[in-house]
């Protein structure tokens, strides 16, 4: 009985809701970073979950995580999913690939439907790459002299029109919060293709404890950011980590 339509429809109404604000569904907008939590409400004002269906779209695929208030045993993140009492999504722990759509249908008790919820979820993620000089090594091993590189990537649906048209900002920033392109110690590379900003620097014997951060901004708004820190230089020897 569940339309095949539903996933045309869908891309449809985002991509209209994207290009215009005119069309009927509201699309919200959630930017987060991984490794948080995320709790998203189905919106209606019903006395129990029964009648309730969230359904996850990206690309192609559309899947079933809560059928009718009951959460499916086989799909990828089960164990991370939970429905609320209130029959909210909640996402423990969000990694990069729960990016995409998420979609909240509910029926009156008459059979009536309800007003869909639909939320576009956007995730930044930080991962260190080791840099070209250095040996085959672990790539978060760190000491002074060495390069270090990390990555910053938005992972979203139709991430480029974002950034490229809607004021989506991706920002390297030390703990005083100034734009580190500004400072010649360090390279900053963005891709509009791939939605990422990468930091290049050679650590120096200063850099123990020196934060950086990964902003994300919409129309100079700060919505998430990742922080990453250098730590442990003084353990010679051993190899050290950069931590989240
Ligand atoms: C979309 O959101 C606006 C503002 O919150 C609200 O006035 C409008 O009724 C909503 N439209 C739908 C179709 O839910
Ligand atoms: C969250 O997920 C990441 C990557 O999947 C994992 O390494 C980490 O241990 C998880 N953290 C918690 C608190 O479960
Ligand atoms: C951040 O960068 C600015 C400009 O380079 C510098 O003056 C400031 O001391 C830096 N803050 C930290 C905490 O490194
Ligand atoms: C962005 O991501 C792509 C694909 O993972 C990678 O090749 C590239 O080096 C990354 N960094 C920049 C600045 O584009």
């Amino acid at each position: 009985m569940a339309d095949e339509c539903d996933l045309c429809l869908l891309g449809l109404i985002i991509l209209s809701s994207l290009l215009t604000d005119t069309s009927g569904v509201n699309v919200t907008h959630v930017f987060i970073s991984s490794g948080e939590n995320v709790r998203r409400p189905c919106n209606n004002d019903l006395s129990d979950c029964t009648s309730t269906t969230w359904t996850y779209f990206r690309r192609s695929a559309a899947v079933e995580l809560i059928t009718e208030g009951i959460k499916k045993k086989d799909t990828e993140r089960h164990e991370s999913l939970s429905l609320g009492s209130d029959c909210s999504l909640n996402i423990k722990n969000v990694t990069e690939e729960d990016y995409g759509f998420y979609t909240c249908r509910q029926y009156e008790n008459g059979g009536k439907q309800l007003t869909d919820a639909c939320v576009s979820l956007h995730v930044l993620h930080v991962s260190p790459s080791s840099s070209s000089s250095s040996s085959s090594s672990s790539q978060t091993e760190i000491s002074p002299g060495r390069s270090v590189t990390l990555s910053c990537q938005l992972y979203s649906v139709f991430c480029d029109y974002w950034v490229d048209s809607d004021g989506l900002h991706l920002l390297w920033v030390n703990q005083t919060g100034v734009d580190l392109t500004t400072d010649s110690k360090y390279q900053i590379l963005f891709s509009l293709d791939h939605c990422n900003i990468t930091l290049t620097t050679t650590l120096l014997n200063d850099d123990d404890n020196r934060e950086w951060r990964c902003q994300l901004t919409h129309r100079n708004q700060l919505q998430t950011s990742v922080r990453y820190t250098v730590n442990g230089f003084n353990n010679t020897g051993s190899s050290q980590q950069l931590k989240l």
